[in-house]
C-alpha cells in the first residue's frame, strides 16, 4: 500500500526521511484498508513479537504487523498456538503497539479467550485494547465467530478475520492442510467470508487456501483478503517473520525465505565467542580508559 487514503498533510509523517513517500500515512488506520482494496494495492503484513523486530518491521513501510499467536511455536517453543494464553499476548502486543509508529497494529485472541460467546470475546478483546494500546484484534472461524466480531465491532473494536487453515483448530482439522478444496468446501468458506464481512470485521486472513477460492473470496468481499498460502490473487499478504527471514531451518512451502537471518546470526554469535575465547574482544576501542 503506498499511498493508503491520505487525508491531508496533517496526515503525513512530520519529519520523513530523504527516502520516504510523502504521501504516506503516518499512521495506517482501518478505512485505509477498504481504500487499499479499491484503488488495487497490495497490503503487507508480517508477525511481530517485540519491540526490536517491530521497529525494523515499522521503519521498512509494512502496513500491519501482527502480534500472532504463533508466538507459541515461534518464540515459546511449543508445538502448536493452543496453550498461548491472554497473558503471553499482552507484553509483546504491548511492546510493539509502542514500537510501531506507521503501521497498523493487530493482536491475535488465543484459543479458549473467545469460543465461549460475545461475552467472553468481548471481555478479551477490551482487555487487549486497555492493556496494549493496539489497533485491532483478530479471531480465528467464520460464522461460528460471527457474534463475537459483531459484539467486538459493535463496542467499537477493529476485527480482522481467519479463514481456511485455522491453527486454533488443527486438531479438528487434521493438522496444517490446505482448507476449501473442492466445490462444497470451497462454497463453505465463501460463506464464512461473507458472514465475518457482515459482521463487521475490517479485513480477513486467508490460510492454506487454494488459489482459484482465495481468488473468489477476495472478488465477493469489500474488505481486504490478507493471504497466507492463498496465492497472489488476494489483496494483500502476511507471513510469520522467522519464515520470511530465514530464522529457522524448516519452513512451510508456502513461504519464501528472503533472507537467512539464522545463519547471519549464527555466524555472528560464533565470531563472538571466538573473539572472547582468543582475547581479541574486547579490544582498546572497546574499553574505557581511566
Ligand atoms: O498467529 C499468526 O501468526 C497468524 C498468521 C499465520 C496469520 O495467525
Amino acid at each position: 500500500m503506498s499511498n493508503p487514503g491520505h487525508d491531508a498533510a496533517a496526515d503525513v509523517a512530520a519529519a520523513p526521511s530523504p527516502a520516504a513517500d510523502l504521501t504516506r500515512p503516518r499512521r495506517v488506520r482501518v478505512h485505509h484498508l477498504a481504500e487499499a482494496k479499491e484503488r488495487g494495492e497490495k497490503l503487507t503484513m508480517l508477525t511481530a513479537y517485540d519491540a526490536v523486530t517491530a521497529r525494523i518491521f515499522d521503519a521498512a513501510g509494512l502496513d500491519l504487523l501482527l502480534v500472532g499467536d504463533s508466538i507459541g511455536n515461534t518464540m515459546h517453543g511449543h508445538a502448536t498456538t493452543l496453550p498461548v494464553t491472554l497473558d503471553d499476548m499482552i507484553p509483546p502486543a504491548r511492546a510493539v503497539a509502542r514500537a510501531a509508529e506507521h503501521a497498523l497494529v493487530v493482536v491475535d485472541l488465543p484459543f479458549g479467550t473467545y469460543e465461549a460467546g460475545p461475552e467472553q470475546a468481548l471481555a478479551s478483546a477490551v482487555r487487549v485494547m486497555k492493556e496494549t494500546g493496539a489497533a485491532a484484534i483478530k479471531l480465528e472461524g467464520g460464522r461460528r465467530s460471527a457474534a463475537q466480531i459483531r459484539a467486538l465491532t459493535d463496542a467499537g473494536i477493529p476485527v480482522v478475520g481467519h479463514l481456511g487453515f485455522t491453527p486454533q483448530s488443527e486438531n479438528i482439522l487434521g493438522g496444517p492442510r490446505v482448507q476449501g478444496r473442492g466445490d462444497d468446501a470451497a462454497e463453505a468458506l465463501c460463506e464464512d467470508a461473507l458472514a465475518v464481512q457482515e459482521a463487521g470485521a475490517v479485513a480477513v486472513v486467508l490460510e492454506m487456501v487454494p488459489v482459484e477460492v482465495a481468488a473468489r473470496a477476495t472478488e465477493i468481499l469489500r474488505i481486504p483478503t490478507i493471504g497466507i498460502g492463498a496465492g497472489p490473487r488476494v489483496d494483500g499478504q502476511v507471513l510469520v517473520w522467522t519464515d520470511m527471514a530465514g530464522m529457522t531451518d524448516w519452513s512451510p512451502r508456502f513461504a519464501r525465505r528472503f533472507a537467512e537471518v539464522g545463519n547471519l546470526l549464527r555466524q555472528a554469535a560464533q565470531d563472538y565467542a571466538a573473539e572472547v575465547r582468543g582475547g581479541t574482544f574486547p579490544d582498546a576501542a572497546h574499553s574505557f580508559e581511566r
